[in-house]
């Protein structure tokens, strides 16, 4: 693909197509890291003389001009991070964004109402990327982690002006390919979170590619309750044991060493300071549920992390959001930050739950690279071409 210093951008009006999907509370963003990682393109574009038109989604308003879900509410956020002025639009195509486009002079910037109040942005539609189109000379897409969803502004209209990836998606992209498209090995994969049905596609293209795999999370006690072992009241997918054993299987059948957990954290509540014992996982209580993954199995990864050269961490080994069972999380989160600074590991994590547990354990500025994708990190993981991406040529 191409990168914005092969487009010509001096007096240029530059379509810049950003994810500032951030979390809001009463009006104000919670977390700015989405936004903190598009100014490295819009500052380079504006500094070069081109006009930024920014493009970008909010929410799920499915088609329709929803209030609440206003790209206004990011615009003070997005100033002060950019420490400059931003023009706002209140519609993304027609009049209204053609005169406020008229107006931009060079290296200013310029933030469009929500595309997702159209219908034809989710719908990819052609006329309504042609819209868009019309108000730019050239167009960037520095939304990897909206780059799953083929939509009018991340899709169709790539195609319509001459296009290039942007700072941040150039990274995303060469951390992903470092990670498993030709990564050092050996590999380790930590896949974590509740649910085996909505990673099932990921398991099956990992085992394929890393050389061990980590199963935490309610999902493992899925796999467990696969070998025959009592979970108790844990989360489980009873339904899914025969996926689980064919995984397993697949696994066996392509030297993927999987992890389980071998001991478990249990307690008979979920809350906060609640009282749990660690128990060997076939041990598990029948009143109980297993909440974190237990001394020795973190040891086990601890010591998997230590052969690797490469990570790819998607989802907590536990409950980490309620202590104590991030600790499982915590720990192993430690051991993969000490050996990334150590300059021994190369370690990539991406996915919601995932960032939100390194930062809970302080290390997501040790690992070598944090994606700001959730779903798109997800569908990458699956081994599936990115809409968004292949429409840069890539
Ligand atoms: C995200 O938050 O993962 C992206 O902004 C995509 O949002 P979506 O799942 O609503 O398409």
């Amino acid at each position: 693909w191409k990168t914005i210093d092969e487009l010509d951008l001096a007096g240029k009006r530059v379509l810049v197509r950003v994810d500032v999907n951030v979390p809001i509370e009463a009006g104000r963003v919670t977390d700015a890291t989405r936004i903190e990682r598009i100014l490295p393109t819009v500052t380079d574009i504006a500094e070069k003389g081109g006009r930024v038109i920014l493009l970008a989604h909010f929410d799920r308003p499915k088609g329709k001009v929803v209030p609440e879900m206003s790209l206004k509410q990011i615009l003070p956020a997005l100033e002060d991070k950019l420490g400059r002025k931003v023009a706002f639009a209140e519609d993304c195509v027609g009049e209204t964004a053609q005169a406020a486009v008229d107006a931009l002079g060079d290296g200013e910037v310029l933030l469009l109402e929500n595309t997702r109040f159209h219908a034809g942005e989710e719908a990819n539609d052609g006329d309504f990327a042609e819209r868009l189109a019309h108000l730019g000379d050239a167009y960037v897409n520095d939304a990897f982690s909206a780059a799953h969803r083929a939509h009018a502004s991340t899709e169709a209209l790539a195609r319509l002006l001459p296009a290039a990836a942007g700072r941040l998606m150039a990274e995303e992209l060469s951390a992903l390919e470092k990670a498993l498209g030709s990564p050092e090995r050996p590999v380790v994969a930590v896949v974590g979170g509740a649910k085996v049905s909505t990673k099932l596609d990921l398991l099956s293209n990992l085992v394929e590619k890393v050389d061990t795999l980590v199963i935490g999370g309610g999902m493992a006690n899925t796999f467990l309750a696969a070998q025959g072992l009592d979970v108790g009241k844990s989360l489980c997918e009873h339904d899914l044991a025969e996926t689980a054993r064919e995984i397993a299987q697949k696994a066996a059948d392509k030297g993927c060493t999987l992890l389980l957990p071998r001991d478990v954290v249990v307690a008979r509540e979920f809350k906060a300071g609640a009282e749990s014992e660690v128990v060997k996982a076939e041990d598990t209580p029948a009143d109980a549920m297993i909440l974190d993954a237990g001394p020795d199995s973190v040891a086990h990864v601890e010591m998997a992390l230590e052969n690797a050269k490469t990570l790819v961490w998607n989802g907590p080994l536990g409950a980490f959001e309620i202590e104590p069972f991030d600790r499982g999380t915590v720990t192993a989160a430690k051991k993969a930050a000490e050996l990334t600074r150590a300059g021994k590991l190369v370690s990539v994590a991406g996915g919601g739950d995932t960032v939100a547990a390194l930062n809970a354990a302080g290390v997501s500025g040790d690992f070598s690279y944090v994606s700001t994708a959730g779903g798109a990190f997800l569908e990458w993981m699956e081994g599936k071409t990115l809409p968004g991406v292949k429409a840069l040529g890539a």
